[in-house]
C-alpha cells in the first residue's frame, strides 16, 4: 500500500527513484509521481500520473539529478486522479511533499487555518504541506516540519524539500514505516526494503516520531522536540531480498510452485537433526502463560485459525484467534497470563500495529511470526520468529500462508510431548505438494468448466472450514467472483437457499471422521443443481473425485489442501484477464487502519 523513495548523493536521483518505486509495485498503488532537482535552472520539477509507474517515466524529461523524491499513492483522500497524486507543493512553491498514511484531523486543521484558501487537491496531504509553509514563513523550516508534525493525528511516513534548502531533504515517521539507507555514494530512504536494495550497503528502520535531516553524505535523526537521537546502522543482506519472476508469467504462480522448497527451508531453519531449534526462553515464557491469542488479519488470520487448532491440539494450550482490527479497539475479556501471537507476512500492518501498542501499554508478553525480519511488527514485539519464505511480492499470498502454518506447527510441537517425528511429517509434505504441482496444468481445465457462476462455495468441516475461507478469499481477492467459505453443515440453516443451477460449489476432506457428513451435505447441493468439485486425500477417495492428494498426517492436511485453491483462484483470474499480481483496490501491505 502506497510507497515513499528518496535519494540524495553522486548517483543519478531519476533512475534510482524510478527504479526503487517500481520494486514498491507490488505494494498496490493507483498513480505515482516524483519531484526532481534540475541543478541547471535550481529548480524542484513536479511530474504526477495517474495510473502506472511506466506512464510516469514517460513525462519525466529530466536524465539526471543529484537528488528527488517519489511516491506511489494508495488513495484514501480524493480520488485517483493526477491533480490528488503526490508529490504536494505549497501555494507558495517552496515546500514539496510526499506521504504515505491518513491524517485524520487534516478537514480540522484546513478549516483552522485555511478558511477560503483554494486547494489543488482533495488530499490530507495538501493541508500538511501548507501548514509547514505557514509556518516556516516565521521560523526555520525544521522547526517548522517539527511544529506541524506534533499537530498531526493519523500517519504518516514523509519527505519534505524546502526549495531554499536544495541539498538537504527532510523525513518524519509516525505508524507508517520508513527505512534509511546510506552508501558512499548517497543516502537512499524508502517505505520498504526492496527500494534500498542495490543503493545501500547500511540501513536504519526509523522509530516513529522521528524526524530526520539528510544530506548527500550523511543524516541526523531527531526527536519532535529536536533532540539528536544516536543511532547503529546494520548490514543490508541483499541476498535476502532479490527477487525475479523467472520461467512463471506470474509471480503468484511462481510462489504457489515455490511451496515445496519454502517448507524444506523452513524444517532445516528450525529442526536440527531431530530437534526443533527454537528460543527455550520463548517457549518457558508461553508455557507459563493460561491462553494464547492470536492477532492477525486476512490470509495471516486464516493461518492462526489452523494455528490455533494445533496450538490445542499438540501442546494443549487453549488458544482464541482475534481479527486484528477488531481487537485493537474491542478487547475481549483476556482471562488470567494472555500471550500473545500477531501473525502477519509483512510484519507492517497498520491494524496489528495498533494491536501492538496497546500490548506494550499493558505489559503483556507478544511473539510475531514474519516474513520479513526487519519489519516494525518483528522488531518490536518482545520475540520473533521468521517465516523464511523469501519476498511475497503477489498481492494474493500463497506461500506465506503455508509457512506460517508450518512455522505454528513446529511452536506447538517443540511445546508438545512430542509423540511423533514432525520433521520427516513436514517433509513428506513438501514431497505431496510437489507431487501435486507437477500436475498442476490439470486445474485450469476443472476451473474452466466449473467457475461461469458471478458466485462461488467451499465447503468443509473443522480444519477444512478454516482453509475454505482462506481458498475463498484468494477467489474473491484476485477472480473477483463472490465466494464464500462455509462450515459444510451449517449450509442448509439458510445459505442453500443461494444454490440454483450451476452455482460452483467446491468440497474439502481430510478427515476420516467427518468426511461422510461432507459428502452428504456435498449431495444435497448436487441435487439442488450445483456444480460440485471434490478436493481429498487418497484414504478417502471415491471414484469421480476431481483432486485426489497423497496421504500426509491429517493434521498437517491444511498445507497441502490449500494448493489446488491456491490454483484454482490463479486460473479463474487469468481466464478473465485479470491483472493477477496486483488485484484491483488491494494492497500488499495493508499500512493504514
Ligand atoms: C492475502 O492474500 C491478502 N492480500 C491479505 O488478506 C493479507 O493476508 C492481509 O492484509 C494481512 O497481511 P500481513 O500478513 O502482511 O499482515
Ligand atoms: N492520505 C494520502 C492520500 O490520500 C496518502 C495515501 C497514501 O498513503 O498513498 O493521498
Amino acid at each position: 500500500m502506497c510507497g515513499i523513495v528518496g535519494y540524495l548523493g553522486e548517483g543519478n536521483a531519476r533512475s534510482i527513484v524510478l527504479e526503487g518505486l517500481k520494486r514498491l509495485e507490488y505494494r498496490g498503488y493507483d498513480s505515482a509521481g516524483m519531484s526532481l532537482y534540475d541543478e541547471t535552472e535550481q529548480y524542484f520539477n513536479v511530474y504526477k500520473e495517474k495510473g502506472r509507474i511506466q506512464a510516469l517515466e514517460s513525462i519525466v524529461d529530466m536524465e539526471r539529478s543529484p537528488m528527488g523524491i517519489g511516491h506511489t499513492r494508495w488513495a484514501t483522500h480524493g480520488k485517483v486522479n493526477r491533480e490528488n497524486a503526490h508529490p504536494h507543493r505549497s501555494a507558495d512553491g517552496r515546500f514539496t511533499v510526499v506521504h504515505n498514511g491518513v491524517i485524520d484531523n487534516y478537514s480540522k486543521l484546513r478549516d483552522l487555518y485555511f478558511d477560503g484558501h483554494t486547494f489543488q487537491s482533495e488530499t490530507d496531504t495538501e493541508v500538511v504541506v501548507e501548514l509547514i509553509a505557514h509556518y516556516a514563513s516565521k521560523m526555520p523550516s525544521q522547526d517548522a516540519i517539527r511544529k506541524v508534525l506534533k499537530m498531526l493525528h493519523g500517519s504518516y511516513a514523509m519527505l519534505v524539500i524546502d526549495a531554499l534548502e536544495p541539498g538537504t531533504l527532510y523525513a518524519a515517521k509516525y505508524k507508517s514505516p520508513l527505512l534509511i539507507g546510506k552508501s558512499d555514494q548517497g543516502i537512499i530512504i524508502g517505505s520498504d526494503m526492496m527500494a534500498l536494495v542495490g543503493t545501500a550497503d547500511n540501513y536504519l528502520p526509523l522509530d516513529d516520531e522521528t524526524f530526520v535531516r539528510i544530506t548527500r553524505k550523511n543524516f541526523t535523526q531527531y526527536d519532535l522536540d529536536g533532540e539528536v537521537l544516536p543511532y547503529t546502522m546494520s548490514k543490508l543482506e541483499m541476498d535476502d531480498f532479490t527477487s525475479e519472476k523467472g520461467e512463471f508469467d506470474h509471480y503468484m504462480l511462481k510462489e504457489i510452485h515455490e511451496q515445496p522448497a519454502v517448507l524444506r527451508r523452513i524444517i532445516s531453519k528450525y529442526f536440527n537433526e531431530t530437534h526443533v531449534h527454537i528460543d527455550e526462553r520463548l517457549l518457558k515464557t508461553i508455557r507459563q502463560h493460561e491462553r494464547i491469542h492470536i492477532l492477525a488479519a486476512g490470509t495471516s488470520m486464516h493461518a492462526g485459525m489452523i494455528g490455533k487448532e494445533l496450538l490445542e491440539s499438540l501442546a494443549g494450550i487453549p488458544c482464541e484467534v482475534h481479527i486484528a482490527s477488531e481487537f485493537a479497539y474491542q478487547q475481549p475479556l483476556l482471562g488470567d497470563k494472555p500471550f500473545f501471537i500477531l501473525i502477519s507476512q509483512s510484519g507492517e500492518t497498520a491494524d496489528l500495529r495498533a494491536c501492538l501498542l496497546n500490548l506494550k501499554k499493558a505489559n503483556h508478553p507478544s511473539l510475531t511470526i514474519t516474513n520479513v525480519r526487519t519489519s516494525t511488527l518483528a522488531r518490536e514485539a518482545d520475540h520473533s520468529l521468521e517465516l523464511h519464505a523469501g519476498p511475497e511480492i503477489a498481492v494474493a499470498s500463497t506461500k506465506a500462508y503455508t509457512a506460517q502454518i508450518a512455522v505454528l506447527a513446529i511452536l506447538a510441537y517443540s511445546m508438545s510431548e512430542q509423540t511423533f517425528d514432525l520433521k520427516r511429517e513436514l517433509s513428506e509434505v513438501a514431497q505431496a505438494m510437489e507431487h501435486f504441482l507437477d500436475r498442476y496444468e490439470s486445474v485450469e481445465t476443472l476451473t474452466t468448466n466449473l467457475l461461469t457462476k458471478r458466485n462461488c462455495f467451499y465447503i468443509g468441516r473443522g480444519s477444512d472450514y478454516h482453509v475454505c475461507l482462506e481458498a475463498a478469499l484468494k477467489l474473491k481477492e484476485i477472480s473477483y467472483i463472490q465466494t464464500e467459505g462455509f462450515a459444510a453443515g451449517e449450509l442448509k440453516h439458510g445459505t442453500i437457499a443461494l444454490i440454483e443451477e450451476g452455482t460452483p460449489v467446491i468440497a474439502i476432506i481430510s478427515n476420516d471422521k467427518t468426511a461422510e457428513n461432507t459428502r452428504s451435505n456435498l449431495s444435497e447441493v448436487k441435487s439442488r443443481g450445483a456444480h460440485t468439485l471434490t478436493i481429498t486425500f487418497e484414504s478417502l477417495s471415491e471414484n469421480g473425485d476431481e483432486i485426489v492428494l497423497d496421504n500426509i498426517n491429517p493434521s498437517l492436511a491444511p498445507l497441502l489442501t490449500v494448493i489446488p485453491t491456491q490454483l484454482i483462484a490463479y486460473y479463474a483470474a487469468l481466464k478473465r484477464g485479470h491483472d493477477i499480481d496486483k488485484p484491483r483496490n488491494l494492497a500488499k501491505s495493508v499500512t493504514v487502519e
